[in-house]
């Protein structure tokens, strides 16, 4: 029961596609989802080597590790070895997450000449204009977070579904955003690992996250939001 849960292809009810799954040994595993855009057409923001690397390497780097977990979870359980179970449960985490939350970034972002950038519109960019007073200051309030954020990890634009309101949050290393409170949705996550920046803006993340605003993809935010908050989009 428990590897069923933990293998759920849903765990993220709001994301839309992208969470490759199979079955290894009766055991659901993951596969690395194809990106909807070609590496290279984020540039100049974010140039094709560091995307490249990123879902290559990084994204499958948690995919496998998140599967070699869960298989050795399986065989934990079967054998009665609650130890090793519990030894295992800091790799699905962060391996887990890590695979949550590159999945959730891929459709963070989109070419400009496909929408990258285009401000949110409908019942987001209302929140968003009630909430923060504008977009251009809630930009700076994301980006003054993710600068701040020691080390590595996301910040992230939530919807509190609980709250009936958008928050700004912040989650270390690969932390998914639903271990600051099951009640957040993510609606954009930005990755301000030194992976995801480092080859083309050095050590300078204010400028990553000055310029990744130009590629996102406020739409798939948008969807999102339509559809996890009825209550706040008819008041
Ligand atoms: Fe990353």
């Amino acid at each position: 029961m428990a590897l069923r849960i933990l293998g759920r292809k849903n765990l993220i009810p709001t994301f839309s596609g992208g969470l490759g799954s199979g079955h290894l040994r009766g055991l659901q595993t993951f596969s690395l989802p194809d990106l909807a855009y070609d590496y290279g057409a984020l540039e100049p923001v974010i140039n094709a080597e560091i995307m490249q690397l990123h879902h290559q390497k990084h994204h499958q780097a948690y995919i496998t590790n998140y599967n070699k977990a869960l298989e050795q979870l399986h065989e934990a359980i079967n054998k009665g070895h609650t130890s090793t179970v519990v030894k295992l449960q800091s790799a699905i985490k962060f391996n887990g997450g890590g695979h949550i939350n590159h999945s959730i970034f891929w459709n963070n972002l989109a070419p400009i000449h496909e929408g990258g950038g285009e401000p949110p519109k409908g019942s987001l960019g209302w929140a968003i204009d009630s909430q923060f007073g504008s977009l251009e200051a809630l930009i700076q309030r994301v980006n003054a977070e993710g600068a701040a954020l020691q080390g590595s990890g996301w910040v992230w634009l939530a919807l509190d579904k609980e709250l009936k309101k958008l928050s700004v949050e912040t989650t270390a290393n690969q932390d998914p955003l639903v271990t600051k409170g099951s009640s957040l949705v993510p609606l954009l996550g930005i990755d301000v690992w030194e992976h995801a920046y480092y080859l083309q803006y050095k050590n300078v993340r204010p400028d990553y996250l000055k310029n990744i605003w130009k590629v996102i993809n406020w739409k798939y935010a948008g969807e999102i939001f339509a559809k996890e908050a009825p209550l706040v989009e008819s008041r």
